[in-house]
């Protein structure tokens, strides 16, 4: 249902006397500021102190999450309830990382072991794979992965992939999302059929993309090999019979089922690639970093708990002062891919118009999100974040410890990260500016003119996440930060985060325009038609 009318009131109200208010002076007026704006959980070390709210603000902001009855709707969602109720389905990603034996249900039915059966079947091929044990059509063995998906079937195991991928692996991992053929040609480039798997990942194996660059894919496979390439072709899917259907062998299909949605995949057999090219302990690892969010999420009281204050943050960034976009900005090369991923996490998830009762909501839902590696991105666009017309919150990412190369230029990236966190909130003052102007003997209608341009405003809000190493365990566990982050802003926004019927639109009009550029007349608009027209060379 959301938060009541008057919840959200209370909360607008606190906000509104945020506006103008310096960030830095409430340091200064709240001592315990730091301590309790900081939160360290599963590996992760959380400081939500730059950001414009006061202590007093969070506690109206908590009172907005237990009006919103937050914590029973994430016990709905742990217990496996049907909470996505537009697809009548539970959403359970949870359980695909619970250590064995967890015992949960979706929809009344125990998953559980199911879980473990896959997971362990997915280990006996990675290891068989690995090991060089089995072996392609041509009796080689397998030395490189071609991940196959798009969405939540790519952007997931993308993202693990570039995190935790060693210097020189033994089975090199490549991706091919896009339906456009430049993208399958390069991640074929220079690979060898006869040592290649092909993974079709598809929750629905249904995707136009997808199937198109799987059967690309086993083209180029039974090109150079013959039939008997089709050895070489796995599907990962909840729809199992589709992919029978396609050519994929029972033997090679692994499932996953449709209480998990597609960008909360990525612990599931969705990541089958990234265990085959990783190695399938590295994969329980993260799922073990998964899960101890999850505790934490479960257990941790509310304010002191990282998923639920950093949707707050974002919240009061959000509806409180009307901000309409945020920027994520990992400072680890590791990381870089976190924003994609969070795009279709948030924007998916939460980019909604109608409640979960199908009525007009009555507030802004979910933030536009971009973002770009650091420190890289401050040569880009960090101009505008400091000194655009809108303020723009952040999500800062560092890292303590590099897992390869220099620690002094590891120290200079943390510097970098950390000083921009300072210079946003802190600014420059115009009388600082000012004053650096005259010492340096300017003309005073040289300083007039330089001056503004030179002050740097300041409370310009960030989060700051500091996570000791990227490991598997910290990756694991800042993904289910994230998630559990967009799952509470949903609840108090009394939205479904689990389907996206938005995107369906756009998939039918292109079958449409894709049988007109071939020859048929379906109506369109007049600029649709000409398009179409131009393509097709009329
Ligand atoms: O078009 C959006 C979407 O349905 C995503 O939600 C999903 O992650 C992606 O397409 C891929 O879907 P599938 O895994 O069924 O191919």
């Amino acid at each position: 249902m959301g938060a009541s009318a008057k919840a959200w009131a209370d909360f607008e109200t606190a906000a509104r006397a945020a506006e103008g208010r310096r960030i830095a002076g409430l340091f200064e007026a709240e001592p315990d500021r730091l301590a309790k704006l900081t939160v360290e959980a599963a590996g992760l070390y959380l400081d939500l102190s730059k950001q414009p709210w006061s202590l007093a603000d969070l506690e109206v902001a908590l009172d907005l999450v237990r009006d919103a009855q937050v914590e029973t709707a994430r016990d709905a969602q742990l217990a496996g309830q049907p909470i996505n109720r537009s697809e009548g389905r539970a959403a359970l990603h949870a359980a695909l990382r619970a250590p064995a034996g967890a015992g949960f249900s979706a929809d009344g039915r125990p998953v559980s072991a199911e879980v473990e059966a896959t997971r362990a079947a997915m280990r006996a091929f990675v290891e068989t794979v690995r090991s060089g044990e089995r072996k392609g059509a041509a009796g080689r063995p397998f030395k490189a992965v071609v991940h196959i998906g798009i969405g939540g079937s790519d952007l997931g195991p993308r993202l693990v992939w570039e995190a935790l991928r060693p210097l020189s692996a033994p089975i090199e991992l490549r991706f091919a999302a896009n339906v456009d053929p430049a993208e399958l040609a390069f991640a074929l480039d220079g690979l060898d059929p006869a040592e290649t798997l092909v993974v079709a990942v598809s929750k629905t194996f249904t995707t136009q993309e997808t199937l198109s660059n799987a059967e690309a894919a086993r083209a180029w496979l039974r090109g150079a090999l013959g039939p008997a390439a089709d050895a070489h072709l796995i599907a990962v899917t909840a729809a199992p019979d589709k992919a029978r259907a396609f050519g994929v062998p029972d033997a090679q299909v692994f499932g996953f089922w449709d209480w998990v949605g597609g960008r909360y995949s990525v612990w599931s057999a969705v990541s089958l690639s990234c265990a085959i090219a990783l190695g399938f302990d590295v994969f329980e690892q993260m799922l073990s970093g998964g899960a101890a969010m999850d505790a934490h999420f479960r257990q941790a009281p509310l304010q002191a708990n990282a998923p639920v204050l950093l949707a707050l943050a974002h919240v009061f960034n959000r509806n409180g002062l009307g901000r309409p976009m945020r920027a994520v900005i990992p400072y680890a090369h590791r990381l870089r891919l976190l924003p994609s991923w969070l795009q279709q996490l948030e924007m998916e998830s939460n980019g909604k118009r109608v409640d979960a009762q199908g009525r007009s909501v009555a507030r802004a839902t979910a933030a536009s999100v971009f973002g770009e590696v650091g420190s890289t991105s401050q040569h880009a666009f960090f101009q505008l974040l400091h000194q655009g017309t809108d303020v723009i919150p952040l999500d800062i990412l560092a890292v303590r410890h590099a897992r390869e190369g220099d620690p002094a230029a590891q120290q200079k990236l943390l510097a970098n990260a950390i000083a921009q966190a300072e210079a946003l909130m802190v600014g420059r003052s115009e009388a600082d500016v000012r004053a650096e102007l005259e010492a340096a003997g300017l003309s005073a209608e040289r300083i007039a003119e330089l001056a503004p341009q030179r002050t740097f405003p300041g409370d310009r809000p960030s989060s700051f996440i500091l996570i000791d190493a990227v490991t598997p365990q910290t990756l694991g566990a800042l993904l289910a930060l994230y998630e559990h982050k967009t799952f509470v802003e949903g609840v108090l926004w009394g939205i479904n985060s689990f389907d996206q019927w938005g995107v369906e639109l756009g998939k039918t009009l292109a079958n449409r325009v894709l049988a007109d550029l071939a020859g048929g007349s379906g109506a369109h608009d007049p600029s649709t038609a000409a398009l179409v027209g131009k393509v097709r060379g009329l």
